[in-house]
C-alpha cells in the first residue's frame, strides 16, 4: 500500500463518522416550529416523556430515532387515525410535517443559525377539555330517537391496543366516518371534539366497529326546536 493511500484512509474514517448535509432543511428554520407544537408539550423539563427534545443539541442525536416514530407514526402517541373524522387542536402530524422531518432528518439533521434557535415552550401535554352537550355511553351500536348534534367522542373505558371504529349510519342512507382507534394507548389519550358538529337526524345510528364488549361515549346536543 502506498503512503498516500494509507493518508487517505485515515482521512476518511473521521468524515464518514459525520453526517454529510444532504438539505437545505434546518433545525431553526423549518423544524424546530413543528417540535414546538408537536413535541414539546412532553418532551421538555418536567414533562412525561423520558428526554428532552427543545434544541437542536438534544434533538440530533436522535434523528433516526426521530424519523422512525413519526414516520411509524407512534409519535406523538395519540390513538386516533388522522383523515377519519376531523378533530378540534389535534396533536397529531400533518402528512406535510412527517415528510419535512423525515427530510430533515435524512439530510444529516442540520442546525441551521444558532441565532434563531427558540426557547418557547409549550403547555404540559393538556388533559383535555370534554365535548359540549350530554354524554351518551355507547356499546356496540346508539340509536338516535330525535336529531342531534354530535360534538365529540371519549374513549376512557378502551382497553390498551383495542382497534376500533365510530361511524354514523344516518336514514338516507348516508355514512359518516366519526373516528378510528388503532392499538389505544389510555396513557395519553384525550377526548375527540369534532371540528365542526356532526348532524344526526332521528333515525340515525352511531355504529362501533371493533372488537366485542368495546365501549366509548358520544356526546350531543339536541337541535333547537325549528
Ligand atoms: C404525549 C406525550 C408525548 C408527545 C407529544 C411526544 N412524545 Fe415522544 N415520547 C413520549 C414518551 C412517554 C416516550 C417514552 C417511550 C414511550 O413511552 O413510548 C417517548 C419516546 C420518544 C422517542 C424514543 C422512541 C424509542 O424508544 O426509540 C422518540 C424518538 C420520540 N419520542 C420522539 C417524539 C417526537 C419527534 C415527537 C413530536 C413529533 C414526540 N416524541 C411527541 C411522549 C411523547
Amino acid at each position: 500500500m502506498t503512503k498516500l493511500s494509507t493518508v487517505l484512509l485515515l482521512l476518511a474514517t473521521p468524515l464518514a463518522a459525520h453526517d454529510t448535509i444532504t438539505t437545505k432543511l434546518t433545525w431553526t428554520r423549518e423544524i424546530q416550529r413543528i417540535f414546538i407544537r408537536r413535541c414539546l408539550s412532553c418532551h421538555q423539563a418536567g414533562g412525561p416523556a423520558p428526554f428532552l427534545l427543545s434544541s437542536w443539541k438534544e434533538a440530533r442525536p436522535w434523528a433516526v430515532a426521530i424519523r422512525e416514530e413519526v414516520t411509524s407514526r407512534r409519535m406523538p402517541p395519540v390513538s386516533h387515525v388522522k383523515g377519519f373524522g376531523e378533530f378540534r387542536d389535534d396533536p397529531a402530524l400533518t402528512q406535510e410535517e412527517i415528510q419535512l422531518i423525515t427530510d430533515w432528518a435524512n439530510g444529516g439533521a442540520p442546525e441551521g443559525d444558532p441565532r434563531l434557535e427558540s426557547d418557547e415552550l409549550p403547555r404540559l401535554w393538556p388533559s383535555g377539555t370534554p365535548p359540549s352537550g350530554a354524554p351518551l355511553k355507547l356499546a356496540g351500536e346508539l340509536h338516535i330517537g330525535e336529531a342531534q348534534r354530535l360534538t365529540g367522542l371519549q374513549f376512557g373505558e378502551l382497553a390498551a391496543g383495542v382497534s376500533l371504529q365510530a361511524i354514523l349510519e344516518r336514514p338516507d342512507g348516508s355514512i359518516e366516518p366519526l373516528a378510528w382507534i388503532r392499538d389505544f394507548r389510555p396513557q395519553w389519550s384525550r377526548p375527540l371534539v369534532f371540528l365542526k358538529p356532526v348532524e344526526a337526524p332521528a333515525g340515525s345510528r352511531v355504529r362501533l366497529l371493533g372488537p366485542d364488549g368495546v365501549t366509548a361515549v358520544i356526546f350531543g346536543e339536541r337541535e333547537p326546536a325549528p
